[in-house]
């Protein structure tokens, strides 16, 4: 308490409060410093595919600190695991002739992106092509340019950022913003003329890219409408303008596809990935660029004499073998297989014990991913006022019945493990049924 700078904490509280101090792993759950054991209900923040503890990858890890502890990519050097991990990304990944540039977390990965778009595009003789298009509500990161591409306004107050040229289209989140009498399609259509509207208004020789999750992960679990993601792709397209997709949630068969570009009809120029890369037990993340990006930023690259980014850790040997052996357990696995029979099973459960709440609006999602929207009035979509904090609420009260789940204001996301069994799923769907209950009795009137 008297040292540590909490992360997306509020300090003073936490001076106070003190934290919940987790000391160990057990397979989906996790266990505190009092001997209380929670259900883990969302992998951590979005990560661990694989549970809290896995004798296979403790193994690798500790044999690749034995054999080679630590070295760097830079300047043509290489090691065994880090091809092993490159390769097996590149095997997967949705886009033709993948090339991937490894950094170690979601951010950097996100600002790896946007500097290559950059790169890209003075390369083609187009410098004028600078701004990033990003989505109201969007979360990306937290590095400068993470920050600045993230739609949520606490991620900005105060900061003082630099102006980084990022502007932003419409969350696409038909429950809340589709209007009176508006059909999804409809909803869709006015999405993507305002997307156009917004490329007029800006310029198309202005703009170098989009960037998207294709489900939003921490800016509520939106999964977009119908037809949404092939339509955005023909309007970037048709104006020269990339489309990168932050997998960092979505991939590695979070929305029941190898990619969520995939789940949702789209092939990306890039996309970033990270969290269940390695299951989240290393850090490690990458950009995986497609082969014409590539292969102008090469020859530009070739022309300075290098590429002038990277990072100390880009290749690190212990984290590639970690993420190596994570992705060689998903295929045995055939984790997005998994992702959407596990998936299947948590939305009929979802639907048949808390959808009737009088507090459940919507419930969403995609593969073994879901969101749950709550609201004051389900006849009229009526939020609760923002002061009654009942998203954290009923994450507190979802903690005491021993389950961890997450609250992103007043919607409430899960993202469980992999290797979670049906009778978890029934007890974790259980414990948010209970929270649920208590917070009708604090709340309703
Ligand atoms: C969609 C998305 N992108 C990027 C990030 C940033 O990742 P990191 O925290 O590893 O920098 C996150 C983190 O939650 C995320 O959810």
């Amino acid at each position: 308490m008297a040292y540590h700078f909490h992360s997306q904490t509020n300090p003073r509280r936490q001076e106070v409060d003190g934290p919940l101090m987790i000391t160990k792993g057990e397979g989906c759950y996790v266990v505190d410093e009092l001997g209380n054991r929670y259900l883990e209900g969302m992998g951590g923040l979005w990560c661990a595919s694989l549970g809290f503890e896995n004798e296979r990858l403790a193994e690798v890890a500790a044999r690749q600190m034995k054999t080679l502890a630590t070295y760097h990519t830079f300047n043509h050097r290489s090691n065994d695991p880090c091809a092993d991990v490159v390769e097996q990304i590149a095997e997967l990944s949705p886009i033709s002739g993948s090339r991937v540039f490894l950094v170690n977390s979601g951010s950097e990965a996100n600002d790896t992106m946007v500097k290559l778009a950059w790169y890209y595009n003075i390369a083609r003789g187009k410098p004028s092509k600078r701004k990033i298009i990003s989505r109201k509500g969007a979360f990306h990161g937290s590095t400068v340019m993470g920050a600045a591409l993230g739609g949520l306004p606490h991620m900005h107050e105060s900061f003082n950022l630099p102006g980084l040229n990022v502007i932003y289209a419409e969350k696409p989140h038909f429950y809340k913003h589709g209007m009176p009498g508006e059909s999804e399609e409809a909803y869709c259509d006015r999405l993507i003329a305002d997307l156009e509207s917004l490329i007029t208004a800006e310029g198309h020789e202005t703009i170098a890219a989009m960037i998207a999750e294709p489900v939003m992960g921490a800016g509520g679990v939106v999964t977009p409408p119908p037809g949404y993601f092939p339509r955005i792709s023909e309007v970037l397209k048709r104006h020269d303008i990339l489309l990168l997709s932050d997998e960092v949630v979505c991939g590695f068969g979070r929305s029941g596809n190898w990619f969520g570009c995939e789940s949702f009809g789209f092939v990306p120029e890039m996309m970033s990935i990270a969290k269940g890369l390695s299951s989240g037990y290393v850090p490690i993340a990458a950009a995986v660029i497609g082969d014409h990006v590539y292969q102008t930023i090469a020859d530009e690259a070739d022309r300075i004499g290098v590429f002038g980014h990277g990072f100390t850790y880009s290749g690190h040997p212990v984290t590639a073998a970690v993420a190596a052996e994570v992705l060689r357990t998903y295929r045995e696995m055939d984790i997005p297989a998994r992702s959407r029979e596990l998936g299947r099973y948590l939305f009929e459960k979802l639907e048949t014990s808390i959808a009737g709440s009088p507090f459940v609006g919507e419930i969403r999602g995609a593969g073994f991913l879901a969101g749950i929207e709550l609201v004051a009035d389900k006849s009229t979509r009526t939020a609760f006022e923002p002061a009654l904090k009942v998203g954290a609420f009923v994450e507190r009260r979802c903690r005491a019945h021993g389950v961890m789940i997450r609250n992103m204001g007043d919607v409430i996301s899960v993202c469980p493990p992999f290797i979670m069994t049906t009778p978890q799923i029934d007890e974790l769907v259980g414990g948010i049924s209970a929270a649920l209950e208590d917070a009708v009795s604090e709340f309703k009137n």
